[in-house]
């Protein structure tokens, strides 16, 4: 059965931001499912491409940017089988970082790289750079500094723990990641991007490029995470869903039972090569689009407060 779904980020959206993005996310769907006969693992990389193409999404053109201001983008695409894994870490000027983890996994003997070394392989094949920065991300960081500042911070591990705690007051602040899952009935893939969280440290890696963390397929299973990526690594969420339904739980049960025992705002998208689809999410919002062979439409979800489906 062939379905993908498209997440556009865990977090609290406004209405304006929502307004733009839903189109955009209906699209990268429509896209992803055109090409699925054609090839499950270019399917997932347009229907992310869609997605760092736009503004209203912290992936490629809208990432956010790190403390310092700089833009460090991450992105992972893993196809079950055959075996199929790839993952960009920090890089700066690649247009789209879904489409060079995809010449990692396909071309290099590597299945992560990182920064320069990465970006050089990016000019290898030509991919198209971009100024990635847009004048949202700029005010947005200027935001979260001003927050920032207005606590009294003292040592290193007190300006963690008020970080921690800005995230948890602020989650729109911090809205993130987008990613796909797709399947053609025979392979599973994942795919995700993202620009990760607002007030990280230059350096910091969240978990979208880390295999089983933020991105995996296996068994006829695969899933694409968002939200804060340390709550994500702490349970290496997708590679524990996967895990899970292979040993026998439902793929519903086993996406709302992780990311309940998440203590960061997250969220997950998830399918079976069978075409069962679910998302789950414990933030306010999760926009997500899907698109099956029993509907000719493509279903919107995640806009109107917390829920989850199967
Ligand atoms: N989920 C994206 C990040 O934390 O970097």
């Amino acid at each position: 059965m062939k379905a993908i779904i498209v997440h556009g980020g865990a977090g609290r959206w406004g209405e304006e931001r929502l307004k733009h993005a839903l189109p955009v996310l209906k699209e990268a769907a429509e896209v992803g499912y055109s090409l699925l006969d054609e090839d499950p693992v270019k399917a997932v990389e347009e229907a992310v491409k869609v997605l760092e193409d736009s503004p209203y999404f912290n992936a490629g053109k809208g990432s956010v940017l790190s403390i310092d201001g700089s833009l460090e983008m991450d992105a992972c695409i893993v196809r079950d089988n055959p075996r199929l894994v790839g993952a960009v870490i920090g890089v700066r000027r690649v247009k789209n970082p879904i489409s060079l983890a995809r010449i990692i996994a396909e071309r290099t003997s590597h299945h992560v790289m990182y920064g320069e070394g990465a970006e050089r392989i990016a000019r290898l094949f030509n991919l198209p750079e971009g100024n990635l920065i847009t004048d949202y991300a700029r005010r947005r960081l200027e935001r979260v500094r001003e927050k920032l500042l207005k606590e009294e911070v003292g040592d290193d591990l007190s300006l963690m723990a008020k970080t921690i705690d800005l995230i948890r007051k602020y989650p729109d602040l911090f809205i993130g990641t987008v990613g796909a899952v797709a399947t053609d009935g025979r392979s599973v893939v994942a795919g995700t991007s993202t620009g990760g969280t607002s007030v990280k440290l230059p350096g910091r890696v969240g978990d979208t490029p880390i295999p089983g963390a933020g991105t995996w397929a296996e068994n006829g299973c695969g899933a694409s995470a968002t939200g804060i990526g340390e709550g994500i690594i702490q349970m290496l969420l997708t590679k524990t869903l996967c895990d899970r339904v292979a040993y026998g739980t439902p793929l519903k049960e086993a996406a709302e039972e992780l990311v309940r025992r998440t203590e960061y705002p997250v969220g997950v998208i998830a399918l079976r090569r069978n075409g069962e689809v679910v998302f789950a999410y414990n933030t306010d919002f999760m926009p997500v689009a899907l698109k099956t062979e029993e509907k000719k439409e493509v279903e919107v979800y995640g806009v109107q407060g917390k829920s989850s489906r199967t």
